[in-house]
C-alpha cells in the first residue's frame, strides 16, 4: 500500500509540473502565472478539487505517440469556492503543448460545463491557449464545438465568464465570446480571428499583435471585452469581486452582502450635481457612486461606449444592475455603442433575476450619416427590446433630460417601468425647446425675440417633470437627496415581483 500511495504522489507531482520546470521559467519571464498559480489565487484557499488530472491525449500522429504524455493535457479542471460559494473552472496550461486544445482537453472542459449546468453553478474559464491542437485536426475542431455548444445552452443558465490571459486566438475566440464576460489582462493577452500575418497578406495592413487584438483594443476600440487588467493578481481578485455580486444561476436571487449603510441615508450635495444650465455636462457617476451601498460600484466596460454607464451595485446589501446616461460623454446621447453595450447587460440582469435601476439624462439619439449608416436603427432597438422584454423589477430616475424616442427605451413606465421617478430638475419632452420651436414656429424663423419667447414658452410646458407626472408617467417627483431611500423603498417593494412574457420559442431580437 505504501508503494502504491507513494506511486499516486509521483504521478501528482508530475502532473503538477505540467511542461516542466524551464516551461514554467519561460511562462513567469512572461509576467504570467501558471495554470494552477491561477487557480490557487482565484480560489478560496484549499476548496479546489482537480478533476482528470491524469487525463492523456490519444493523439498518434505527428510522433504524438512516441512523444512524451502529459497527464492533464493542457489544462486544469475541476471545482472549488469564492466566498464560499461554488464555482467551476478550467485554466488553461500553456506549458503543454502552448495549452493548445486537443479532443482530450476539450473533453474536460465539457465534463465541468455538465456538472456546473447540473447543479447550476457559474463556470469561469481562464484562457492561455495556442489554439487547436495542431497536431490533431478536426478532433481538435471537433472538441472547440462541443464547447461552443455548451456554452449556447448555459448562456442565461448560468454565469459564464472568460479571463483571457493569454493567447486566443481564430475560432478559439468564440467560446469566450459566448460567455456572459470577457476579462483581460493588459500586454500579455490577445484575441484576434485572424493574427497579424494573415491580415497583412489579405488586406496588406501592418499591425501588431497587441494593436490588433490587445486588451486595450478589445476594451476601448471593439467591445469585445468587458474590463481590463495590469496582471494576472489584479484580474484574478477582481473576477473575485464580481461572483460576489452574481447568483449562481437563474432560478436563484442575487447573493445578500449585509451593509451598514442606511437605506434612508440621505445625501444633499445631489441637490445640485445638476447644473442650472440644462447644457452644461455633470457625472453621472457621481451619482452612483453616492446613492448605492458603501459607495461600492463594480463598473463593466468603462472604458467603451462611455457615454452610457453599466455595471453592478447592491442596494440594501441586494445585488443590483445600474444603467445610467453619462451627460460628460456626447452628452449623453444614445449612439449604435452605447445601445449594444446597455442592451446586452440589460439582458444579463434579466437572465438572471437582477433588478436594474436606470438613471436617465438623455438628449436623444445621435444624428448623423455614421449613425444611420451603422444601423442605429437597428442597433438603438436592441435597447429598446432588452428593456422592453425584462420582467425583473425596474426603477427608473430621471436626473434631467429624457427627450423623444431615448425617453421611451431608457426604462419609460411604458416598457413596464414598475416604479418612474423624477428630480425635479427632469424635462421630459419630445426634444429640447429650441429644436421644438425651430420646427413648430418655422414661420417666426427671423424674428428672434418671438422665437426667444416661444422657447420661453415651451420650456415652461414642457421642459419639467410634471406633464409627465399628472398622466402617471412619472409616479412621483423627488428631492434629489433621498434619491437613496426612494430606489431602495421602491426595490424593497418589488422584492416579490412576479412577470412572465409570453410562451414562445424565442423572440427575435434585431440582432
Ligand atoms: C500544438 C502548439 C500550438 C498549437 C503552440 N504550441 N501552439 N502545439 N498546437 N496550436 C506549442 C509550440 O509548439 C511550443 O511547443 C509551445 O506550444 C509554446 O509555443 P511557442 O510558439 O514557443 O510560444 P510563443 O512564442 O509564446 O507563441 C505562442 C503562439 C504560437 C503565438 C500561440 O505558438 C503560435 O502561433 N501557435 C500556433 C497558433 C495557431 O495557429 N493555432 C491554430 C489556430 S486555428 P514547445 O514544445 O516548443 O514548448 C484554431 C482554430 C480553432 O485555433 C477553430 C475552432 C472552431
Amino acid at each position: 500500500m505504501h508503494d502504491i500511495i507513494h506511486q499516486l504522489e509521483k504521478k501528482r507531482d508530475a502532473a503538477r509540473l505540467g511542461g516542466g520546470q524551464k516551461r514554467i521559467d519561460a511562462q513567469h519571464k512572461k509576467g504570467k502565472l501558471t495554470a494552477r498559480e491561477r487557480i490557487e489565487l482565484f480560489l478560496d484557499p484549499g476548496s479546489f478539487e482537480e478533476w482528470d488530472m491524469f487525463k492523456e491525449h490519444r493523439c498518434t500522429d505527428f510522433g504524438m505517440d512516441q512523444g512524451e504524455k502529459i497527464p492533464g493535457d493542457g489544462v486544469v479542471t475541476g471545482y472549488g469556492t469564492v466566498n464560499g460559494r461554488l464555482v467551476f473552472v478550467f485554466s488553461q496550461d500553456f506549458t503543454v503543448f502552448g495549452g493548445s486544445l486537443s479532443e482530450t482537453h476539450a473533453e474536460k472542459i465539457c465534463k465541468i460545463m455538465d456538472h456546473a449546468m447540473k447543479v447550476g453553478a457559474p463556470v469561469i474559464g481562464l484562457n492561455d491557449s495556442g489554439g487547436a491542437r495542431i497536431q490533431e485536426g478536426v478532433a481538435s475542431l471537433g472538441g472547440y464545438a462541443e464547447v461552443f455548444q455548451r456554452n449556447v445552452l448555459a448562456s442565461g443558465v448560468i454565469p459564464q465568464i472568460s479571463m483571457i490571459m493569454g493567447p486566443c486566438a481564430g475560432g478559439a475566440v468564440y467560446s469566450p465570446a459566448m460567455t456572459d464576460f470577457i476579462f483581460m489582462v493588459k500586454d500579455s493577452s490577445y484575441m484576434f480571428v485572424t493574427g497579424p500575418d494573415v491580415v497583412k497578406t489579405v488586406t496588406h495592413e501592418e499591425v501588431t499583435a497587441e494593436e490588433l487584438g490587445g486588451a486595450v483594443t478589445h476594451n476601448t476600440k471593439s467591445g469585445v471585452a468587458d474590463l481590463a487588467f495590469e496582471n494576472d493578481v489584479e484580474a484574478l481578485t477582481y473576477l473575485r469581486r464580481l461572483i460576489n455580486f452574481l447568483p449562481s444561476n437563474n432560478r436563484e436571487k442575487p447573493p445578500v452582502q449585509p451593509t451598514n449603510d442606511p437605506a434612508d441615508r440621505m445625501d444633499y450635495s445631489l441637490d445640485t450635481l445638476v447644473p442650472d444650465n440644462p447644457n452644461k455636462p455633470y457625472d453621472m457617476k457621481e451619482l452612483i457612486i453616492k446613492v448605492v451601498d458603501d459607495c461600492d460600484f463594480f463598473e463593466i466596460q468603462p472604458d467603451y461606449a462611455k457615454n452610457i454607464v453599466i455595471g453592478f451595485a447592491r442596494m440594501e446589501g441586494s445585488t443590483v444592475g445600474i444603467v445610467a446616461n453619462q451627460p460628460l460623454v456626447l452628452a449623453g446621447c444614445l449612439d449604435i455603442k452605447s445601445s449594444i453595450k446597455a442592451a446586452r447587460f440589460v439582458r444579463f440582469c434579466d437572465a438572471f433575476n437582477i433588478p436594474v435601476v436606470t438613471f436617465v439624462d438623455v438628449p436623444g439619439f445621435m444624428p448623423g450619416t455614421a449613425q444611420e449608416y451603422g444601423g442605429i436603427i437597428k442597433h438603438g432597438a436592441k435597447l429598446l427590446y432588452a428593456y422592453a422584454e425584462c420582467t425583473v423589477p425596474k426603477v427608473t430616475v430621471i436626473t434631467r433630460k429624457a427627450y423623444g424616442g431615448a425617453y421611451d427605451v431608457m426604462s419609460s413606465k411604458h416598457l413596464r417601468g414598475d416604479v418612474n421617478l423624477a428630480w425635479p430638475s427632469a424635462e421630459i419632452a419630445v426634444m429640447g425647446p429650441k429644436g421644438a420651436v425651430e420646427i413648430i414656429f418655422r414661420e417666426e424663423k427671423n424674428d428672434p425675440e418671438k422665437l426667444a419667447q416661444r422657447e420661453a414658452e415651451y420650456k415652461a410646458k414642457f421642459a419639467n417633470p410634471f406633464v409627465a407626472a399628472s398622466r402617471g408617467f412619472i409616479d412621483d417627483v423627488i428631492m434629489p437627496h433621498a434619491t437613496r431611500k426612494r430606489i431602495c423603498r421602491s426595490l424593497a417593494m418589488l422584492k416579490d415581483k412576479k412577470l412572465e412574457n409570453p410562451w414562445r420559442k424565442h423572440g427575435n431580437i434585431p440582432l
